[in-house]
């Protein structure tokens, strides 16, 4: 190190251990992760904005990756609330655990799919909201219905199921699967996102 440079900070080392974790992991599963690069804060501060936070206490994550979503999720959540994180890849799995660890939070290594057996195993009533971010347009198509039919019946019927993608395919299946579907979309994210509420 020349006179000139400093010695990287605690929170520039974390956030390179971030991406360093992510992008790798998108080069082993590219249609798992989608994205090269977790949500943009703006992206997260807008599906957010939804959720109703003083009368919520279960929550339900797909897809955490490094948990761009899942620490403001904590930050804004209930005391008393639960929050349910289901990601398929270990590595992240072990990440979150270290990184996030919360009395508040449960963390599965699984799928999505698997969305009904993992809350009836761990007696969770039913889900306020379920924020996703997990790529449907590259699963198999039984797999996206299934996973899409298994979170509206989770759904309380007053809950919301927040979701983003980086294409408007998802849209018909959307339609046919929830009563309501409001649409938005962030520019301010790599890549600009489509955002979906649907109620069950
Ligand atoms: C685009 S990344 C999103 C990461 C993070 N939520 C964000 O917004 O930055 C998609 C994540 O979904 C996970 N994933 C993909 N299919 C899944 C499934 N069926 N169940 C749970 N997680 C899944 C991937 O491993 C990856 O962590």
């Amino acid at each position: 190190m020349d006179e000139h440079q400093q010695p990287a900070s605690n929170s520039q080392q974390s956030l390179r251990r971030q991406f360093v974790l992510f992008a790798s992991n998108f080069f082993k599963h590219p249609k798992m992760l989608g994205s090269i690069i977790p949500s943009s804060p703006f992206l997260v501060r807008r599906m957010l904005g939804h959720v109703d936070w003083e009368r919520t206490r279960v929550l339900v994550e797909y897809g955490p990756g490094i948990g761009t979503f899942t620490r403001e999720i904590l930050r804004q959540m209930h005391p008393d609330a639960v929050l349910l994180v289901i990601e398929t890849n270990k590595d992240f799995v072990e990440y979150i655990n270290s990184a996030y660890a919360d009395p508040r939070m449960q963390v599965v290594h699984g799928s999505a799919a698997d969305i009904q057996r993992v809350l009836g195993e761990r007696g969770l009533g039913a889900v306020d909201y379920v924020i996703a971010g997990i790529p449907f347009s590259t699963l198999p198509a039984a797999m996206r219905e299934s996973i899409l039919d298994a979170t509206r019946q989770v759904i309380s019927p007053d809950g919301t199921f927040l979701l983003y993608q980086f294409s408007p395919n998802i849209l018909p299946a959307l339609r046919k699967t929830f009563s309501k579907v409001t649409r938005e979309f962030e520019p301010m994210n790599f890549l600009p996102a489509h955002f979906y509420r649907c109620s069950p």
